[in-house]
């Protein structure tokens, strides 16, 4: 999956190369830093020696040593000050400076942690924020790997406004079925109206006979499909070249977000792989919801999915 986030050590990420939040000197410390360090063996210090530092929101890479990473990839993010001496720009270029290392070294996959978000006191939803959105901005060009990997579960503070918005949502739709139940009038009452038109041009397609003629309807090209889909080239290769490719739910939902198809025509797609959106699925609800709302920005809802610790939209 292009891009994803999940609880780990950064330190145990079997990936091309992971990403150190160090301080300038590049010889270790606390935090995430100590943790490499220690993991990585003392040749990483040793190699650091020979860099000459960094400066903040900079990049430099070393050798992996015993770590299960090939490369790491020192970077040092801006000490939070409140945020009027240029931190967040400071923040972005540290993402944006480690990615243009590891493509130039044609790596494949990268592992970051929440850089600045701990001993340097950035404030973690802004934090994380900040590296979804540059790491979302750079996957819009290249084809990489890349997966944010936080401590622990308190390290990711989502949107408040759009986590409460999205609560909010949950419940109505479980009152509606609370009242729905309580006059026992039949569920499908409260589904949308099918489309006709779109139940027309599916009957007798596959999901991906269905999905490629959606892309040319939508006149999108195909890198542009599988990257708003959070879903590599590989598999997209896959899917067109086989017309009988059966897809999991969470990547045919990821291809409706990335065709920013609205309710009825995410439906008729999710039925060509056997599938359907389901009020009693918290996940179909979250992405439903974004649906209504027409935000189809597959790193926002995959945020969200994943503080609702529902699995995220796009490779299986
Ligand atoms: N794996 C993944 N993430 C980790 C790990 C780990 N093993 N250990 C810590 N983290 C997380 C923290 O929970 C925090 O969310 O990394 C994020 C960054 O925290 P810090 O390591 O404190 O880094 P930062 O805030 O950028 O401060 C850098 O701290 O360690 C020193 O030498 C470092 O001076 C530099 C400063």
């Amino acid at each position: 999956m292009p891009f994803s986030i999940v609880l780990g050590d950064i330190t145990q990420q079997a990936v091309d190369a992971i990403v150190n939040a160090a301080n300038p000197t590049l010889l270790g410390g606390g935090g995430v830093d100590g943790c490499i360090h220690r993991a990585a063996g003392p040749e990483l210090l040793a190699e650091c020696r020979t860099l000459g530092g960094c400066r903040t929101g900079e990049a430099k890479l070393t050798k992996g040593y015993r770590l299960p990473a090939n490369y790491v990839i020192h970077t040092v993010g801006p000490i939070w000050q409140g945020g009027g001496q240029g931190e967040r720009q400071l923040l972005e270029s540290c993402y944006r400076n480690a990615l243009e290392l590891a493509i130039g070294h044609n790596l494949e996959s990268v592992a970051f942690p929440l850089i600045s978000a701990g001993v340097y006191g950035y404030p973690k939803g802004e934090a994380l924020k900040i590296a979804v959105s540059t790491i979302g901005g750079v996957l819009e060009r290249f084809d990489l790997d890349v997966r944010l990997v936080l401590y622990r579960k308190e390290d990711f503070v989502p949107d408040r406004a759009l986590t409460e918005g999205i609560e909010r949502y949950l419940q109505r739709k479980e009152d509606f079925a609370c009242a729905a139940y309580s006059v026992r009038m039949p569920r499908a009452a409260f589904c949308v109206p099918p489309d006709l038109n779109e139940i027309e041009k599916r009957i007798g397609k596959s999901f991906s006979e269905y999905l490629l003629a959606k892309i040319d309807e939508k006149g999108l090209s195909d890198v542009e499909c599988y990257r708003r889909a959070n879903v590599d080239r590989k598999l997209f290769s896959k899917i067109r070249s086989n017309p009988d490719y059966h897809p999991q739910k969470n990547t045919a939902l990821a291809f409706a977000v990335a065709l920013r198809l609205n309710y009825g025509e995410t439906q008729e797609l999710l039925r060509t792989a056997g599938y359907t959106l389901s009020d009693s699925s918290k996940s179909d609800l979250i992405v439903g919801y974004f649906i209504e709302r027409g935000e189809f920005d597959i790193y926002r809802i995959n945020e969200a999915l994943f503080g609702f610790d529902q699995k995220l939209l796009g490779q299986a």
